[in-house]
């Protein structure tokens, strides 16, 4: 495994981190198995571990104190988030700081996620969603200011809403944060016209999230893919996404080289753009955790095969269906 710098935090992270969605939210998540790919994990290196309250309520964070005190003399770090008062995913231009992180609440998910992690501090945190206007009203950055210097948070990190990079520029370029979580792949590649630049000059870490586009640049979705109701997959899967995205897929297989598989190649482009700190692949399973985190050895893509994944940039709008 190899380490980068999470921008100004200076802290070295593995560049394959843990994404902790799935494992707590959707269907088909085996705890004793997410519990020995989380340990192997840990065994293969991986120090960065990305959860959220809204994971299950809590369910996620809870697994991630429960390796953590499994491994008390290695520091694993934690970043997590404060869901939306409003409970909505994503923001929309129109909610204020009130409607979504007013100081009192802020405060209260800070201490609820430190109860389920059984953390004396959370390393990173981060609001689950963002509006960039919000940089105007800045008192979400004096509490989380405050709950900094009485030592129950270390860093602070905004995650961006789906294909909207440009919504942290200003963030970034504030000064107030630390890192930007922001969806980064081989079809979204638009973090890298502004955001990315800024980030750079800026000194902010970047977590690039969603690494397989939630599944179909691994290669294993098809047509006849299927979720249940309570599934989020069930509603962001429409036809009209699935079937768009697969045949996108299709045109990128024949890219593939001999003796690489699409995730790995999914991830090794990812982790070929330099302004990346981590790239966070959500993992059920030992066997996922173990090839992905060799995606970190084999290094960056070759510059003739990168070329060529350019072509395949996708720029999209937020749908209704795309939360
Ligand atoms: N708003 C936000 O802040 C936000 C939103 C979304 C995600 N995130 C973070 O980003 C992380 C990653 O995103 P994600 O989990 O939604 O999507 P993702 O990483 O793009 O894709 C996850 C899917 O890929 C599959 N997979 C993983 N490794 C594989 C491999 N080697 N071969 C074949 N399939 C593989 C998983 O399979 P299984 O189904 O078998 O596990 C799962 O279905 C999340 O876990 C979360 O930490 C944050």
């Amino acid at each position: 495994m190899k380490y980068r710098r999470l921008g100004r935090t200076n802290w070295s992270v593995s560049e394959v981190g843990y994404g902790m969605w799935g494992l707590a939210g959707w269907t088909g998540s085996d705890e004793r198995e997410v519990m020995r790919a989380l340990q192997r994990a840990v065994d293969l290196g991986c120090n960065f571990f990305d959860t959220a309250w809204a994971y299950g309520d809590g369910k996620s964070e809870a697994m991630l104190g429960r390796i953590r005190r499994d491994n008390a003399g290695r520091h694993l770090y934690i970043a997590t988030k404060i869901p939306p008062k409003n409970r909505r995913w994503p923001s929309r231009r129109d909610y204020t700081l009130d409607d979504c992180f007013p100081p009192d609440h802020i405060t209260e998910y800070v201490h609820r996620s430190l109860d389920n992690l059984g953390a004396e501090t959370i390393d990173l945190i981060q609001f689950h969603t963002w509006e960039d206007s919000w940089v105007d009203d800045d008192r979400w950055y004096r509490q989380l200011d405050e709950l900094r210097r009485q030592g129950l948070i270390r860093a602070i990190g905004i995650s961006l809403n789906r294909w909207e990079p440009w919504n942290g520029v200003r963030a970034v370029n504030s000064g107030l944060i630390d890192t930007v979580q922001v969806i980064y792949n081989i079809f979204d590649q638009n973090p890298e016209d502004e955001l990315f630049p800024a980030c750079q000059s800026r000194d902010v870490g970047v977590i690039a999230r969603v690494p397989f586009d939630e599944g179909t640049l691994t290669g294993a979705l098809t047509r006849d893919s299927r979720w249940p109701a309570d599934d989020w997959r069930s509603t962001y899967f429409v036809p009209e996404n699935l079937n768009a995205s697969l045949a996108r897929v299709d045109r990128l297989k024949p890219l593939v080289p001999p003796g690489m598989t699409m995730p790995e190649m999914a991830l090794r482009f990812i982790l070929s753009h330099p302004a990346v700190s981590t790239t966070i692949p959500g993992m059920r399973t030992v066997q996922h955790v173990e090839s992905n985190l060799a995606a970190s050895d084999a290094g960056p893509l070759p510059a003739a095969l990168r070329a060529q994944l350019r072509a395949h940039r996708w720029d999209r709008t937020p749908m209704p269906w795309s939360q």
